[in-house]
């Protein structure tokens, strides 16, 4: 086993940071890897990386019968999925969190602890829902969105957007950066 990232989700893992490799270490293996990357980016980067050297992403989640899970999902101490959600490649089910029954969660989405996804919530790719936030039934958080700790997402998120609060609206320190972000005009990540 082979693992890459050695900073604080690598240990949340359960992982020993002294045993992994950081990814300009990184040297095509037979053996199966484990990204251990929090930064949903830098772990989508690093693991377009070694799936185009040949690499073979090791299969790290428990399945739970009804739920439709794929590839390198890191899942923490007490998470509760329950039936009929569909979790993404690279997904981070971090401690504790609910993903109530028909949520879709994208690629590279990580889901913080404590966080609570009410029924048939989609999640985008790469989208960060933070500690202890809630998101409404029904609702899109959409990709590369951020929800901060501790918010209550009453209306869909648009990608790309960091939203704060009960009720959840737009961060005013994210107004004023936006016409840095690296997103386009309807919010898609250019
Ligand atoms: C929302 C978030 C991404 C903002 O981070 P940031 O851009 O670095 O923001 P700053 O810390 O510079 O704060 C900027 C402003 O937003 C406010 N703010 C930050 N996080 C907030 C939150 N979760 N809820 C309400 N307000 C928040 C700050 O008080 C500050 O307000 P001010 O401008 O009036 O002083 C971050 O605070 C957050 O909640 N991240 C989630 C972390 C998490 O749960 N990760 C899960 C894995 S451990």
């Amino acid at each position: 086993m082979t693992v890459i990232g050695k900073g604080g989700h690598c240990r949340a893992l359960g992982l020993d940071p002294k045993e992994a490799i950081t990814s300009d270490r990184w040297e095509p293996t037979a053996q199966p890897v484990i990204v251990a990357i929090g930064d949903n980016a830098a772990r989508k980067v690093v693991v377009e990386m070694v799936e185009a050297d040949g690499g073979r992403v090791a299969p790290w989640v428990v399945p739970i019968p009804s739920m439709e899970y794929s590839r390198g999902i890191h899942m923490g101490v007490g998470v509760t999925v329950v039936h009929g959600a569909v979790v993404g490649k690279h997904v981070i089910l971090n401690t504790g969190c609910i993903v109530e029954h028909g949520c879709s969660i994208g690629d590279y989405a990580h889901i913080g602890p404590g966080a609570v996804l009410c029924g048939t919530v989609t999640v985008g790719e790469g989208a960060l829902v933070g500690a202890n936030a809630t998101v409404l039934p029904g609702l899109t958080i959409g990709a590369w969105a951020v929800v901060g700790a501790g918010a209550v997402v009453t209306k869909d998120v648009p990608a790309g957007e960091t939203w704060v609060g009960n009720p959840a609206a737009p961060q005013a320190k994210w107004l004023r950066a936006r016409m840095f972000a690296p997103f386009d005009e309807n919010g898609d990540p250019a």
